[in-house]
Formats: C-alpha cells, sequence, structure tokens
C-alpha cells in the first residue's frame, strides 16, 4: 500500500466563494486545492448579467494570496427573465462557463431563482444550441413535497420532462444525494453529469439528527438515508466519466448555523481533498481518485487537464475546531477529526 499519490492538480466543479470579507478569508483555501473552479453565483445580489460576473471575477482574483495559480470559471444565475443573448454574449465572452438553475427559493439566495423552467425556455434553446453547460440544483420547491423527496420528485417532474424536450442540453446535476439520482445520471445520454460532496459520500441523515441536532451536518439537498450514501459512494469511485468532483463548500458564519433557524451549507474548502481520498481509500478505489478529482470534470466541460501535479500522503491532519474567515468565524466540516491523508504543499 503506497503512502503517497501524485495525481493531475484537481479542479472543484461546484464552490460558493460568497462576497466582501468572507471572500477575503475563504478563497485561499479553494486555491490551495484547487486550479480552476465553478463559482455559484448565489450572492445576496445574484450574479446574472456578463458585467457583473466579470466585476466578481476581479474581487475573487483579487482574494487569491499572490503566487498561487488559480482560475475561477464563473456561472450566470438563471431567473425567469434571463436574455438568452446576455447568456450566449458571456459564454463567447469567455465570462460564463456556464449557468446555473436554482428553482425559486430552493436554497440560500435563490429567491430571483426560476418560478417554473417553461419560464427559461428560451435561455435553454439558446444554451443547448450554442453547448453552454446547465448547473441543476435538483429540488422542487411545492410545500408539500418532504424535504427528504423532493430531489427525486424533481427529476420526475423537472429533469426528466426537461431532458426528453431538449436532448442535447449539456446538463450538470448537481450535489447529488439520493441513489434516485445516480439512477437517473447513468441511464441519461453523454451530456448528462453530476457533482457529488464529500459530505454526501461521509454523512447520512442521522448525523444531522441522533443525539441532538448539529447544524453543521445541514446543507441542501439535505443528506438521506444510508443506502443513499453508499450508493453515492458506489458512483463516485465507479470509474464512471460521468461523476467528478463539486465540494459545494458553502461558508456561513457560525452563530448563522447555530441558530433557531440555521442556515443550510457545510464549510469543506479547507480539507475537502483529504476528506474525498479518505472515502476513495475506504473504497479500495484510490486508482480511480485522479479520474474523479482531476479528469472527468474538465472532460465533461470540454477544458483541458491541468498540467500540475499535487501529492497527498498518509501523514494525517486534523481539522480545526473553528476556522477564521477574515474576521468571520466558520465551523468546517470534519471540524475536531484527524483525516489520513494530507495534501503536500
Ligand atoms: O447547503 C447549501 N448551501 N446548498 C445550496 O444549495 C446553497 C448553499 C449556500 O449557498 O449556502
Ligand atoms: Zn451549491
Amino acid at each position: 500500500m503506497s503512502d503517497t499519490i501524485t495525481i493531475r492538480r484537481p479542479d472543484d466543479w461546484h464552490v460558493h466563494l460568497r462576497d466582501g470579507e468572507v471572500l477575503q478569508g475563504v478563497a485561499q483555501f479553494t486555491a490551495r486545492q484547487f486550479a480552476r473552479a465553478i463559482v455559484m453565483p448565489n450572492l445576496a445580489s445574484p450574479v446574472t448579467s456578463v458585467d457583473a460576473a466579470a466585476a466578481y471575477r476581479e474581487r475573487i482574483m483579487a482574494a487569491i494570496p499572490a503566487g498561487v495559480e488559480f482560475t475561477p470559471l464563473m456561472t450566470c444565475y438563471l431567473t425567469d427573465h434571463t436574455d438568452p443573448d446576455e447568456l450566449e454574449r458571456g459564454h463567447r465572452e469567455g465570462v460564463f462557463t456556464a449557468a446555473k438553475l436554482y428553482p425559486a427559493n430552493a436554497t440560500t439566495n435563490s429567491a430571483h431563482g426560476v418560478s417554473d423552467v417553461a419560464n427559461i425556455r428560451d435561455a435553454l434553446e439558446r444554451m443547448a444550441a450554442i453547448g453552454m453547460p446547465l448547473c441543476v440544483h435538483g429540488e422542487v420547491t411545492d410545500a408539500e413535497i418532504d424535504v427528504f423527496d423532493r430531489e427525486k420528485v424533481f427529476i420526475d417532474r423537472v429533469l426528466e420532462p426537461l431532458l426528453r424536450e431538449l436532448p442535447g442540453l449539456k446538463v450538470i446535476f448537481e450535489h447529488i444525494t439520493t441513489e434516485d439520482a445516480v439512477r437517473f445520471v447513468d441511464g441519461a445520454g453523454d451530456n448528462v453529469g453530476a457533482t457529488i460532496t464529500p459530505q454526501h459520500l461521509h454523512i447520512n441523515r442521522n448525523a444531522m439528527l441522533v443525539g441532538g441536532i448539529r447544524p453543521h451536518a445541514y446543507c441542501l439537498p439535505v443528506a438521506k438515508r444510508e443506502r443513499h450514501r453508499l450508493a453515492l459512494r458506489k458512483a463516485a469511485t465507479s470509474g464512471s466519466a460521468k461523476y467528478f468532483l463539486g465540494t459545494d463548500s458553502a461558508p456561513h458564519a457560525r452563530e448563522a448555523k447555530e441558530s433557531a433557524c440555521g442556515c443550510a451549507g457545510i464549510f469543506n474548502a479547507p480539507y475537502a481533498l483529504e476528506s474525498y481520498l479518505q472515502v476513495f481509500d475506504e473504497e479500495g478505489a484510490i486508482d480511480r481518485f485522479e479520474g474523479f478529482a482531476s479528469e472527468n470534470g474538465p472532460r465533461f466541460y470540454g477544458l483541458p487537464l491541468n498540467e500540475a501535479r499535487i501529492t497527498l500522503d498518509r501523514s494525517g491532519v486534523e481539522v480545526p475546531g473553528e476556522i477564521d474567515a477574515g474576521g468571520t468565524a466558520i465551523v468546517p466540516f470534519h471540524a475536531g477529526e484527524t483525516l489520513r491523508w494530507t495534501l503536500r504543499l
């Protein structure tokens, strides 16, 4: 059993970097681990235009420590009023790598999201025509649908019909959490892929609810039953090119999570690779880690693979109980645990 692994530098195909002081505090963690990242557009004032995305990209670059190579890949936040011409211009100018579909009120800062995919039909047709990828938060928001069923119902009511109507649309089913999503992605064409977070590989819903309510294990889509976690571990480590790394790292201040109405989101950026590699190690699939972390994502997006290499070793790392992000205290995923692998810098 080798004590080190060297792979192409990975990318994070789904991250929330926020803005302002928190951006200043958290960007370094993603840039330290990843060469590129798909940056989610759900700021308090969502990123809905080419100009806003270009300006946000500048603020991100200004938050990256000197000497660290990192490329933010920007996304457009879709609303009921998205202009297909703006999307196409942003994509052609290299500002928008993809667009993000948030069903209205599905999660953090999604109030301006899409109330019905019929409302963005023109935008989606244009995206299919120009080969622009669609990142999807796959949950319905109907009050009568149980929160644990919202991903499955989204597949049936929205995703399946959408792909039947636009069979060429490139879709990334983000942060999948169920065996139903795995079955759907496995059965779809090569134009459908999925990201998987570290938390959904490590925890099931007990982590949130047994022995007390644990707000730092709460994110959306919410962690599901154990059989779903096992299906996700199987998919991630299967070697299928449809699955790739997307942390969904989503920092919130400690007090915003430890609250009567705690925010959804797990801040996993600081030790994301260590966390993922532990799963591949436990599954006896270390040889498939590079595909998941560094190859499947760029291939799906049609981007070049990174040439730089990184090494992780088995020295182990203790995850701190709290991280100071530009003056905001944030509790990271795995707080207080020791992870077996360590990223060498
Ligand atoms: O847990 C989550 N947090 N899920 C999301 O979809 C959004 C994210 C956030 O921005 O906090
Ligand atoms: Zn997200």
